[in-house]
């Protein structure tokens, strides 16, 4: 695997690729990788010739106050994951590679208002402006075929979507489902910051999204009244609810009473952690050893 610190160390180890007619797949992240990045990178080897991953805690999209600074940082750890799951290349930028003038000399993209400020939007102003800004310039660097993202951050990836669509950039953007654990936690580099009983509580707010999306699926249900339970479910849980919402998959779109394609969204938290999760209203089968 090799690895590129620098555009120019990045350029030298596309041209060949791209002289070559090889395929490139982009999978951005911030390290500290758990097997929800690494079904990324799977998914990206199946795509594509060449995978790349990125690696870089983007200050942009973090808020005042939120973990940036204690945002696990695991480099030795990700590398060896990379190496073993087959990543051709390691792209480890630092703050001047990303933003050469700091962030306030930067130009920055400002993702679409309607999509990305509600739900994690609304707690988390500006979020979604770092994460865009960040993307456009990973991918102007590395100009990929494809770029992957999880479904575990629904809305970042509908957010994507619409930047791509939006600025037009060449690129194919592929979803990939949520990994989760046994008890069907989903996988996240916030999840360390759990201790056994959070993680037994965190646990609940994929049950009760599970459900509520069950629920949703048999129809004849009043929406409102499966995102209050679900938030009632989490609560007696011991989890502090940012919010419970049904929404239409495609925007994220208030759900009307015959729209099919629906996403029940949660955001709560667990002690001092925020944990986001998603699933899709109608499946209520998860990996078979949930
Ligand atoms: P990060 O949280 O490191 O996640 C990187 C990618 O892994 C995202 O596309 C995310 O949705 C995906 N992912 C995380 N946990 C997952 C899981 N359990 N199952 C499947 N996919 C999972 O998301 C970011 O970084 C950043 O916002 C980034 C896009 C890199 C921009 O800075």
């Amino acid at each position: 695997m090799q690895q590129a610190r620098t555009r120019e160390q990045l350029w030298s180890v596309l041209r060949p690729w791209r002289l070559a007619g090889q395929s490139t797949a982009l999978v951005p992240t911030m390290g500290n990788l758990h097997d929800g990045h690494l079904a990324l990178v799977a998914a990206a080897r199946q795509h594509a010739d060449r995978v790349i991953v990125s690696i870089y805690v983007n200050p942009a999209q973090f808020g005042a106050g939120e973990d940036f600074l204690r945002y696990p940082r695991t480099l030795e750890d990700d590398l060896q994951r990379l190496e073993a799951a087959q990543c051709d290349l390691a792209f480890l930028p630092d703050d001047r590679t990303i933003y050469p003038r700091g962030l306030d000399g930067a130009t920055q993209v400002r993702a679409a208002p309607a999509l990305a400020n509600v739900l994690e939007g609304a707690f988390r102003p500006g979020h979604f402006d770092g994460v865009v800004t960040v993307v456009a310039r990973l991918l102007n660097l590395a100009a990929p075929t494809i770029a992957v993202f999880g479904e575990k951050d629904f809305q970042q990836l509908l957010v994507i979507r619409r930047l791509v669509e939006d600025l037009g950039y060449p690129v194919r953007i592929l979803p990939v489902a949520t990994v989760r654990e046994p008890g069907g936690l989903a996988l996240s580099s916030r999840n360390q910051y759990l201790d056994h009983a959070g993680r037994v509580a965190a646990a609940e707010l994929s049950a009760a999204l599970r459900e509520a999306a069950g629920r949703i699926g048999q129809g004849k249900v009043e929406r409102r009244e499966v995102e209050r339970e679900a938030q009632e479910r989490m609560r007696r849980k011991g989890l502090r609810v940012d919010y419970v919402a049904v929404r239409r998959s495609a925007d994220l779109g208030e759900a009307q009473q015959d729209d099919r394609d629906l996403r029940v969204l949660a955001a709560a938290w667990c002690g001092a952690t925020r944990l986001i999760d998603n699933w899709p209203a109608g499946e209520t089968n998860g990996p078979a050893d949930i």
